[in-house]
């Protein structure tokens, strides 16, 4: 089983700075949600982050892209506890009923793919929403931010007025942007349940 392959690959990024949150909040055992698939390397860290006691949901609205997600945690050994599911985030309250530690979004586009087919505020917020009632207390959603393709900015602004509208006795909303880098560079968003 694999845990993903940026283990010792230094904070270069939004991805692995969302990776090495994920690494400290999942535990064996721990349910998770995969928001946005892609080509799987979130769900993969994911799937080997809770292992074959936790459970593991993932959305994606492109056939390719599950179907790359699903060859990706088979080679890995961990096909047996993801659950990969052909829809909308937006109903992820038709699909996952059970209180998660985390969900995962990584929005944009599908990396070699249609970079027409991108996430969009209205299903983006409505999955966020969702979200944050199905995690348990101590648990974190994690969104990786991408502001640069046409659609991004529009997208992280209504992604930023969402967390920053959060009661704060109830949520830490953390913002994280590499300051040496463009200003359209991806970013990460960190919003802790409190316990
Ligand atoms: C940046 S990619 C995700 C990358 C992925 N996490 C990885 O590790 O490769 C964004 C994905 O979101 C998907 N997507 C777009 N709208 C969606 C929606 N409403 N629900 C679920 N997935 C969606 C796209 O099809 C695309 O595969």
């Amino acid at each position: 089983m694999q845990k993903g392959n940026d283990e010792n690959n230094g904070l270069r990024g939004a991805v692995a700075l969302a990776h090495f949150f994920l690494r400290q909040y999942l535990r064996p055992g721990d349910r998770a949600v995969d928001a946005t698939c892609g080509n799987g390397h979130d769900t993969l860290l994911l799937a080997g982050l809770v292992g074959p006691t936790g459970k593991v949901w993932g959305f994606d609205i492109q056939p390719e892209a599950l179907g790359a997600t699903g060859a990706r945690l088979a080679a890995a050994g961990c096909r047996g506890w993801v659950e990969l599911i052909g829809a909308g985030h937006e109903r992820l309250a038709d699909y996952v009923q059970e209180p998660v530690r985390t969900v995962v979004f990584n929005l944009g586009y599908l990396p070699g793919g249609d970079k027409g087919v991108i996430t969009r505020p209205p299903s983006t917020l409505a999955a966020l929403d969702r979200s944050l009632q199905l995690l348990t207390p101590g648990g974190i959603v994690v969104i990786v931010i991408y502001p640069g393709h046409p659609g991004g900015a529009e997208e992280a602004a209504a992604v930023e007025g969402w967390g920053a509208r959060l009661p704060v006795e109830k949520y830490s909303v953390w913002c994280s942007r590499q300051l040496n880098r463009a200003a359209t560079a991806p970013y990460l968003l960190v919003i802790e349940k409190l316990a």
